[in-house]
Parts: structure tokens; sequence; C-alpha cells
């Protein structure tokens, strides 16, 4: 019975794992992620006879007097009749920002994403003079210098004449423009020439290839409308009833000539040096891929999306120079990533829609980068200091007493905590807010026992709203009208979620900014509108399922056909979308009170920006030591994107770990910004009480341990709330100049306290090896006992 049982599970397996990864499109089953990918195929295939059709026109260059900036038309040698706009500008610390848009396209392609992500417009230099020349614009700076080549055009940043990061040496820009449907490629008005015809047309095969769903896209059982330009005058835009408009994708390729190790682009499980997916003999056949996605069961290393994305990446060499580029689009992108040499860095981004809006980080170290993009997205909030110490989560305490009995047991056990949390299941059929009074009779009383001990609490809300017209949240956003709409852009959009039947709050229409921060006032709000009477102004809240996850959409999510304030699809938006909801739920904490307290709130979606509002944390992890160990490599990748105050599930949420595991989770944890324990509603129970000795003795030593610890911490965060350098700081931020050190992902350092952290992350390991780095003396590698 038992050899059946084994064979069975060996079978199962292939199907088990594919299972987890078969409702996510694959670069394959995406149109644009293909097409891209089409196009490099043919850039390597042709050599050097590919040439990229975009170039400069010499006589458009105007420089903006008295700023560091300047625009040129661009057009591309395919498409003649297109046009395009570039602005470079050189900002006041150095970093240079390149847009490119279309110039009166069939419809206006989005550009919004930088004002979301973006704390203010960045301020320019004054400092900068350009000098015209018949085959680029050149701009000198200090030892630095940026390169606008006319034809082909290509961008380049230089440090001492040397090029540090170039956009489209590879030729691999291309911006698709809206078009009608079967249009041949356009000629220049009155060429009739039938010979000029086919050569057009082969250049266009030749470099876009053939027509690959451009007009609507089918995935498993949906298909996405594409409905751009079909709208009635909708939101006041133009009518464009008579076009469909077509493919929009964007490719760029950004190639990082003396730079060998590449890290960020969070979030995805695996290391931290990011693993090649195009070159020679790819570690992953798929590129990078960042689509806020709720992965079941996510795989422990793959490059496929997972709940967050942050379009930043560092870029480092082996003398220790280190640069940065932040690609500021908002939809579905795709990253391809290659070393050409050991020594430098190729890489390919694909995004479904958007301008091109890229800043250059000149560094030349890992925290001036830091601080580069911390300057333009914001630097992480400052914690309140409760919100540091040890939070005690489950799906789900069950009631106001087995809150209340949790506590004791802490008590009792001297086992310290802070923050207790409370799951879906206190909301009456999920409907955020409410309480279910069969099992939370007494709310305020329960938060005020809590509270009383100086403990807080942590209530989740989240963005599905349940359908039903006794529903007063849903009632009130139906009213106001702040619902996303259908493809049609009329009716409320409605999908399935924990509640069943829902639709979603659209945070893009700035009529739902203040509505939400009625809903967390803890007094009643004038006109019978709801606000939160049965909470206190010291809960926190927990944002999860904002991606959007949603069950019976394709990938989980919203369909890419649904549309937003402003007539913008929801493909336009679908990455900002999970940060605008932890953004307003953030204001509405501040607003609560008088004077503001900190706010606490997590998020589990997020973009470049998400730092300014709150913690986030890595989802659904396995009970697996896979988990444990890839979790650590993506907290270090999201404190490098700015996502400071980031944490992984202890414990892992699926499964029942043995005590060992849970052990070295806790060990793990405790060193981990937001350090929470978190668990599947069908798993045991296992808060540390309830494990035997020595192990409950172990767990609540790691636990005091982070407290005696609380001043690192705090003073880490508060750094990072002013510089911007991550409160988990890798091997090679601290030691850019060692190489041995560029790679090391399984250590870390705290801050700048000097405190190196070096968790075990192996079952049965008794002894591990630690990397010391130090220029004065030597590398050493130290063992030391992993105590257990
Ligand atoms: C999601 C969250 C998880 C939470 C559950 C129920 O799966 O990632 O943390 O417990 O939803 O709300």
């Amino acid at each position: 019975m038992r050899a059946l049982q084994l064979a069975f599970l060996l079978c199962s397996l292939p199907s088990l794992l594919a299972l987890k990864t078969q409702d996510w499109k694959t670069c394959p089953q995406s149109a644009f992620c293909r097409r891209g990918r089409a196009l490099a195929a043919r850039a390597t295939e042709a050599g050097s006879s590919w040439k990229s059709p975009y170039s400069v026109d010499p006589a458009s260059v105007a420089i903006v007097p008295n700023e560091a900036s300047f625009s040129a038309a661009v057009t591309s040698s395919i498409y003649p009749d297109i046009k395009f706009q570039l602005d470079l500008y050189v900002l006041q610390d150095g970093v240079v920002r390149v847009r490119m848009d279309e110039v009166d396209g069939l419809r206006k392609r989005y550009d919004e994403t930088a004002s979301w992500a973006l704390i203010a417009d960045p301020k320019v230099s004054s400092e900068v003079k350009w000098t015209v020349g018949k085959k680029d614009v050149r701009a000198v700076y200090g030892d630095l210098s940026v390169v606008v080549q006319f034809a082909p055009l290509k961008v380049a940043l230089l440090r001492n004449n040397q090029e540090e990061i170039v956009l489209n040496g590879g030729g691999l820009l291309h911006m698709e423009h809206f078009r009608t449907k079967r249009q041949p490629p356009p000629l220049d008005d009155g060429d009739s020439d039938q010979e000029v015809l086919e050569v057009e047309k082969n250049l266009a095969a030749w470099f876009e290839g053939e027509e690959d769903m451009w007009w609507e896209e089918t995935f498993k059982s949906w298909t996405d409308s594409k409905p751009k330009g079909k709208y009635l005058n909708m939101f006041n835009r133009s009518l464009y009833i008579n076009y469909d408009t077509g493919p929009e994708s964007l490719s760029i390729d950004i190639d990082f000539p003396h730079h060998g190790h590449l890290y960020g682009i969070p979030q995805h499980a695996t290391l931290l040096d990011l693993p090649t997916t195009s070159g020679a003999d790819p570690v992953y056949d798929e590129p990078y891929r960042l689509y806020n996605a709720d992965v079941f069961e996510y795989l422990a290393s793959s490059p496929m999306s997972l709940y967050g994305s942050i379009p930043l990446l560092y870029a480092h060499s082996a003398t220790g120079a280190t640069v940065g580029v932040f690609h500021v689009v908002g939809s579905e992108t795709w990253i391809d990533v290659a070393h050409p040499s050991k020594d430098a860095s190729h890489t390919h981004w694909v995004s479904e829609s958007g301008i091109l809006d890229t800043f250059l980080l000149p560094g030349p170290s890992p925290a001036a980068v830091a601080a580069q993009y911390a300057r333009l997205t914001g630097t992480p909030a400052l914690p309140a200091h409760w919100a540091l110490g040890y939070h005690q989560c489950r799906w789900n305490y069950v009631s106001s007493d087995d809150v209340r009995g949790v506590q004791r047991r802490f008590d009792k056990e001297d086992i310290p905590v802070d923050v207790f949390w409370l799951d879906i299941e206190y909301a009456e059929e999920h409907k955020y807010f409410i309480w279910d009074k069969k099992t939370f009779p007494d709310p305020v009383d329960m938060i005020n026992d809590v509270e009383a001990i100086g403990r807080k609490m942590v209530v989740i809300i989240d963005p599905h709203l349940k359908r039903a017209s006794n529903y007063p949240i849903y009632k009130e956003a139906s009213d106001i009208d702040v619902l996303v709409k259908k493809p049609d852009g009329e009716g409320e959009f409605e999908g399935w979620c924990w509640t069943g039947s829902s639709s979603w709050v659209d945070f893009f229409n700035p009529k739902s900014w203040g509505w939400w921060k009625t809903l967390f006032k803890t007094t009643p709000s004038a006109g019978g509108k709801y606000s939160w009477v049965d909470s206190t102004e010291n809960v926190g809240i927990w944002n999860d399922m904002n991606e959007p996850s949603i069950f019976n959409g394709p990938e989980i999510t919203m369909q890419k056909d649904a549309v937003h304030y402003g007539g913008w699809e929801h493909r336009d938006v679908h990455n900002i979308n999970g940060m605008l909801f932890s953004n307003q739920t953030w204001q509405a904490l501040y607003e609560r009170s008088d004077p503001p307290k900190r706010p606490f709130v997590l998020t589990r979606s997020f973009f470049a920006g998400s730092q300014r509002f709150g913690a986030m944390w890595t989802g659904d992890n396995l009970g697996t030591w896979e988990h444990m160990d890839v979790g650590l490599k993506m907290v270090l990748a999201n404190n490098l994107g700015g996502m400071s105050f980031s944490g992984a599930d202890v414990g892992g949420f699926f499964g029942n770990p043995e005590p060992e595991m849970l052990i070295r989770w806790y060990q793990l944890g405790a060193f981990f910004p937001f350090f929470r324990a978190h668990a599947h509603i069908d798993t045991k129970r296992r808060e540390p009480y309830l494990l035997d000795e020595p192990y409950k003795s172990m767990l609540r030593d790691i636990i005091r341990l982070r407290y005696k610890l609380l001043p690192v911490w705090y003073t880490a965060f508060r750094e990072t709330s002013v510089t911007g350098s991550p409160v988990l700081r890798p091997q090679f931020f601290v030691f850019p100049g060692d190489e041995r050190g560029a790679s090391i992902d399984d250590q870390f350092y705290v801050g700048s306290s000097g405190l190196l952290v070096k968790p075990v992350t192996i079952k049965g390991a008794t002894e591990t090896t630690v990397y010391l780095s130090d220029k004065q003396v030597s590398n050493v590698e130290c063992i030391y006992p992993a105590a257990f």
C-alpha cells in the first residue's frame, strides 16, 4: 500500500507542479511578449546588418533655454508618417530622464504612471550645457555626460567617457503605433512606385514580423477585446468609433557594457543576482514578468510574476561601481536578462502599453542609486515603534474570546508580542468593516483589551466589495459611481472573490478618495454615511488581494479590458492598481485622528512608490525549506526596490512545520524588517507557546532577541526614511568593491549598524559559513556553529 502511494505521488508530481503555473501566461502565450522576443530574435539573426529604424531629425532639436533638457522629433524608417517626440532631461542629482511618446496618434497612450510613482516633478539641473552636433547632441556635467546619437537613435549615459547605460544600442526600441485594422504600412503621400511599396512592406515585416493578435487576444477561455478607441465619447474622450487601434506595446533594450551583475525588478522568487533568461545557456527560458498576480503556491525558483512589481534595476560591476534604471511603466512588462560577457549585461524590456519614461541612475555606488531612486519615488515611511515588534497572525482568530485567550497565553508564557491580527473571518460574509457579531459581539471592547496593555490590532480590509444592497460600503460606492466599469465603459465590473460576486473601487477616480477616508472615521458621520465606529484610532489595516485577485478572472485577476477613470483600460494601470489601494488606506488612517498617528498598513500588491505607504509581505509561501530560503532573497530584492518594510509569513503560510523548521523560520523572521507569523486556515495552530520544550524557550529567546535589538531596527528605519538606503542590505551593497560578495544572498546587514546576519535555512544544518569582507584585512570565511 505504501509503495503504491509513493508511486502515485511520483506520477502525479509533474501535474501538481504544472497546476501552479498553468493559470498564468508564459511569454509564448502573451502576444506582445511573443512579438517582443521575435523582434529580438530577428535582430540576433540579422547580426551586424540589424539597424534600429528610429532616428532623430537633427533639424528638430530644441534645447530648452536655461534648462537641462531638450526635445527632438523622432521617426521610424518603417512608418515615416508616424511621429514621435523624444524629451531628455538632466536632473539636479545627475539622473537622466528619457521620455518618448507618439505625437498626434490615433489615440493617446497612457502617460500617467510617473504621476503615481513619483513624489513630485523632478527638478531639472541648471548646470548643464548641451552641444548640438551633426550626428548627436551631448551634455557634459562633471564626470558624467549623456549623448543622444541621431541615426540610429541611441541614448547613452557615460562616466569618464565610458558608456555605462545604453538605450537602443541593440536596436530593439519599438513603439507600436495605434492603427486602423489591416491598413498596409503607410507610404509617403504621392509615392506610387510599386517597388518602393514592396521594399517598405518587406522592411516592416522584417522589423515587426506578422500581425500577431493585434486586435483581440485569447488565453484559455478568455478573450481580451482590446477595446481602445471603441468608446463613444466616454469620459469626454474623443470619438474613435471607426478605429481599431490595435497594438501599442513598447520594446527597448537597455545595456550595461561594464556591469556584470543585475539586481532588483522585484518581485520574483529567485536569486538576488538575477539569473539569465536569454543569451547563451540561459538559466530560465522565460523572461522576468512584472504583472501583479495572486499566484497560488508559487514556485520557489521562477521568473514568474508575483504580487508586486517594481521596474527598478541595479547594475553592478566587478570594480564596485553601480548604476540603475527605473523604467516607469504600469502595464504588464517582460524583461529578458543576459550577460554577453562576464562583465557586461544586456536587458530587453517589453511592455504592453504606455509611453517610454525611463530614468538612468548614474550611481556610482549602490547607496547612491538607492538615494537617486528615493529622491524620485520617496523614502519608506517611518513606522510607529510598535510596528517593529512581533506580530501574531493566523487565518483566523475566530472570536473575541479567541483573541483574548491568545493574548493571555502569550502573557502567561512571558513571550513578547505587540500586535494581534484578524483575517477575513471577522467580517460578516466577508463584508469588510462589518463585524460578524455572532463571533465578535464586542469588537471595540476586544480591541480595547488588547490596547490596554500597549498592544495593537490589525484588521484586514480587502478591495472586493460584496455586491449586496444591504452592504453600506458597496451601496455608497455604487451610489457615488466610483466602481471599476465593464469593458463597454457602462455597467459596474463584476467578478468573484472571497465574498462571492463583487465589485472593485476604482481608486484612479479622485471622487473615491474623500469617500474612502470617511469609512475609517471612528465617530458617526453626518447624513447617515458609513463610518467605522466599531473600531479605534489605533487599529492598523491589512490590504490584501489588491493585485487585484479575482478568482474567475484571466490569470486570477481583472480582465485587461475593464475600464477605469478617464477611460483607461485596466491593462494600462494594472501594476499601479494595488498601490493606489494601500495609498488611500494610508491617507485614511493618517486623517483618522487629530493629531494624526503614524498609520500602519500592510499591502500584498505594490509598485514603485508603495514604500511611502507602509509594509508588504511576500504572500502565500509554502512551509518548505526552499520557500524559507527564497523568502530571504525576495525580502532583500524588495529592500533594494525601496520596500524596506518587508517580511515573509513566518512558519510558512501553507503546511504544518516541524519544530526545527519553525525555529529556523523564527530565527530568520526575527531579522526581517516586518516580523509576522501567519498561517492558512487549514493549518494546525502553531503559536510559539504551543511548542514543547526546549522549542518553546527557543522561540521565546528569539522573539526576545528581536526586542533587545529594537533600537537597531528603529535606527535603521529612521535612516532609510531619510536616505533611502535599505534596512536590509545585501553583501554587495555594503562592500561594493568586493566582487566575491556580489552574488551572496544568504546573509545580510541590518542598516548601517554593522550587524551581520546569516540565517540557517537548511534542514539538519549544525554549522554554517559566514562570509566576511574587509578590504583592509582580507576576505575571510568563518565557520560558526548554527545554534539550534
Ligand atoms: C490571501 C492572503 C493570506 C490570507 C488569505 C485570507 O491568501 O495572502 O495571507 O490569510 O488571503 O485572507
